[in-house]
C-alpha cells in the first residue's frame, strides 16, 4: 500500500517529467539548447535527480516501487532525447543539401603557370643545352671592363652608343653600370673557366630606352659563346639552323646578313622564315617573309687576346637574342609591354605552354 501524500505526490510530479521533456524539446532548435534541456533534466543536478533524491524519505516497503518508476522514467527522458538528437541531425543535413548540387562540376583549383619570359628562356637554355652547351650566369651589376671594354670597346668607342647604359656611380667610380646585354658573361666565362668553353648565358638587360610596343628599359637575353680548336663559321650556321628550327619548327629556314658587332668578326644577323605566312610575306614580317632573330658571329681574336686565350690556336662563335622578341615571335605577342604588365588575363594564355 502506498501512503497517500509523500509517495503519491512524488510519483506524480516523476510522471510529470516525460511530458514537460516532450514540450520542451518542441520548442528547441539549436544543440545547445538540446544540452541545455539534457542537463536540467537528466544532469546530476537535475530535475530527475532532484525527485530521487526524496527517496531516502520513503518507507523501505515503497522505495523499491519508487525506484522502478524512477529508472523507467529515465529510461523515456533518454530516449526523448535521442530522437531528439538524431532528428536534429537530420534536419543539419536536409538544411546542408537544400543549399548543395552534387551535379555541379567540381572546381577547378587555380594554378599559377610560369611567365611566358620564363617558358622562352628555358626553351632557347633546353634546345642549347641539348647540344651540349651549359648554362652560366652573372651579375646585373656589372664593370664596364666586363660589358664593354673586354668585349673591344674601349672608352670613346662610338658602339657604345648603341646601348644607351644606366651607370651606378659612386664617389670613387663610374665603372659600374647595369649590363646592357648578356655578353658580359662571355668575359666572366673565359676568365674563369678552362677550354674548351660551351655556354648559354639567360638574364635580364638594362638599356636606358623609352618604353614602347618594340622597346622597354629592361628585357631578357640568352648569349651563346663556343670557343674551341677549329671551330668555324659553318659550325656557327649550323647550330643556329638547328636552334632555329627546334624553336620555331621543323621547316624554318635562316638566313645571315652581313652586320657588325665590336666583339665579333665576321658579325651577322640571323633572320628566321616567317612561322606566320611561311615566308610569302605578311604584317607581322612586314611583306619580307624573314624575322630577325639575333646577332652572331666568330669571337674576335681582340676578345680572345682580352681574355688571356691564344687566337692562333683556338677560335669560336658567339651569338646573342632578345628573348621578349624571340617570344613575341613564337607567340605572335604584338606588344612587348605585355610581358612587363602580369595582366592575368595575358599570363593565364600560357597556362598550357610548358
Ligand atoms: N650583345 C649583342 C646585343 O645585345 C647581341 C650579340 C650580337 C651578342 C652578336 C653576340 C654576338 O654574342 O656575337 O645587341
Amino acid at each position: 500500500m502506498l501512503r497517500r501524500g509523500v509517495t503519491m505526490d512524488l510519483l506524480e510530479q516523476l510522471n510529470a517529467l516525460a511530458g514537460d521533456l516532450a514540450e520542451k524539446l518542441g520548442k528547441i532548435s539549436s544543440n545547445a539548447e538540446l544540452e541545455a534541456a539534457r542537463v536540467d533534466f537528466l544532469g546530476r543536478k537535475g530535475r530527475l535527480a532532484e525527485l530521487m533524491s526524496h527517496l531516502r524519505e520513503l518507507a523501505p516497503q515503497e522505495r523499491p516501487l519508487f525506484g522502478q518508476a524512477a529508472n523507467a522514467v529515465k529510461q523515456r527522458l533518454t530516449e526523448l532525447f535521442e530522437e531528439r538528437r538524431a532528428q536534429q541531425e537530420k534536419e543539419k543535413e536536409a538544411a546542408f543539401l537544400a543549399g548543395f548540387d552534387p551535379s555541379l562540376p567540381g572546381r577547378d583549383p587555380r594554378c599559377g603557370s610560369l611567365h611566358p619570359i620564363t617558358l622562352a628562356m628555358r626553351e632557347v637554355c633546353a634546345v642549347f643545352q641539348n647540344m651540349g652547351y651549359e648554362i652560366a650566369g652573372g651579375p646585373e651589376v656589372e664593370t664596364d671592363f666586363n660589358c664593354f671594354e673586354a668585349l673591344n670597346m674601349p672608352p670613346e668607342h662610338p658602339a657604345r652608343d648603341m646601348q644607351d647604359t644606366f651607370f651606378i656611380n659612386n664617389q670613387t667610380a663610374n665603372n659600374i653600370l647595369l649590363r646592357t646585354h648578356t655578353s658580359s658573361v662571355q668575359v666572366r666565362t673565359m676568365e674563369n673557366q678552362s677550354l674548351p668553353i660551351r655556354v648559354v648565358c639567360p638574364g635580364r638587360v638594362f638599356r636606358n630606352e623609352a618604353i614602347s610596343a618594340r622597346a622597354h628599359c629592361i628585357f631578357h637575353q640568352v648569349e651563346g659563346l663556343y670557343i674551341d680548336k677549329n671551330v668555324s663559321f659553318a659550325d656557327l650556321k649550323q647550330s643556329i639552323l638547328l636552334f632555329a628550327q627546334e624553336m620555331f619548327g621543323a621547316d624554318t629556314k635562316i638566313r645571315m646578313r652581313p652586320s657588325y658587332f665590336p666583339f665579333t668578326e665576321p658579325s651577322a644577323e640571323v633572320d628566321v622564315s616567317c612561322n606566320i605566312c611561311k615566308g610569302k610575306g605578311c604584317s607581322i614580317c612586314k611583306g619580307t617573309g624573314w624575322l630577325e632573330i639575333l646577332g652572331c658571329g666568330m669571337v674576335d681574336p681582340n676578345v680572345l687576346v682580352a681574355n688571356g686565350i691564344d687566337p692562333e690556336v683556338y677560335s669560336g662563335f658567339a651569338f646573342g637574342m632578345g628573348i621578349e622578341r624571340i617570344a613575341m615571335l613564337k607567340w605572335q605577342v604584338n606588344d612587348l609591354r605585355h610581358y612587363f604588365e602580369n595582366d592575368v588575363r595575358f599570363l593565364k594564355e600560357f597556362e598550357t605552354v610548358l
